[in-house]
């Protein structure tokens, strides 16, 4: 997979370096290529936005320099992801989705968010698909934050990525459409808790018992819109009521 990010702040994204992408990037699983916004300036300035129409607060970033980068970086079959605090909600489902294409490509937007007529423009090109996503309900200052979080959400999906693919299965957010039971490790005791008792007797089906009603418990307190949405039938007639 190919992942473009554009952005008037490229060091922002030195993190993609590390980690989990930075060895799919050695590894070519993953071409991830970042891009200064202000190339595509022309002026000696290198502005990159302007007073927004009608007034009001702050600066808009203009569609004449995103159309030169954007008509330079897009491919044929890629898709546009705008994050902004106005977009639909990235969730896993997003990353999942995303993770089956060939070309994605993040445009950062900065100070009150890029000119509308961007996104509407490449709506109309048929070879392209333009997606703006937000992350939750805050606003943050710019659009960088969330394309680290696109990129990882979506590069830990790939083939090869996670070396051990059985971890994507349980995890929060996976098929289950349950939050993650509680998980321990050595010692089984410190600061006076033990590790619970079933998770040491080897009893296998005590042990997935055990994590599933943790897994609901926890839901049903921390997140009941989760558990509003399960489909009645993944439920087990041994399931803890919720
Ligand atoms: N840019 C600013 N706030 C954002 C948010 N909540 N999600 C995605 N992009 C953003």
């Amino acid at each position: 997979m190919r992942i473009d990010v554009v952005s008037i702040f490229p060091a922002y994204l030195a993190p993609l370096e590390l980690s989990l992408v930075g060895k799919a990037r050695a590894s070519g699983l993953l071409d991830v290529r970042v891009h200064d916004l202000r190339t595509w300036t022309s002026d000696r300035h290198r502005t990159v936005d302007d007073t927004p129409v009608g007034g009001g607060a702050g600066m808009v970033m203009r569609p004449d320099v995103w159309g030169s980068a954007l008509n330079d970086v897009l491919t044929p079959g890629a898709h546009l992801l705008v994050p902004t605090p106005s977009g639909e909600r990235f969730t896993q489902r997003t990353a999942e989705i995303l993770a089956g294409e060939q070309h994605l490509v993040i445009a950062c937007g900065r100070y009150e968010g890029i000119d509308a007529r961007v996104m509407e423009h490449y709506r109309s090109r048929d070879d392209v698909r333009v997606t703006e996503v937000s992350l939750g309900d805050y606003v943050l200052n710019g659009g960088e934050v969330a394309a680290l979080v696109v990129v990882e959400a979506v590069a830990r999906l790939l083939p090869g990525v996670v070396g051990n693919p059985h971890s994507l299965v349980e995890e929060s957010h996976g098929a289950a459409g349950l939050l993650e039971y509680p998980v321990y490790t050595r010692p089984p005791s410190w600061a006076g808790l033990d590790v619970p008792e079933v998770l040491t007797s080897g009893h296998h089906a005590r042990i997935e018992r055990w994590r599933r009603d943790e897994a609901l418990r926890r839901t049903a307190s921390r997140r009941p819109d989760l558990v509003a949405a399960l489909d009645p039938a993944s439920l087990d007639r041994h399931d803890v009521a919720v």
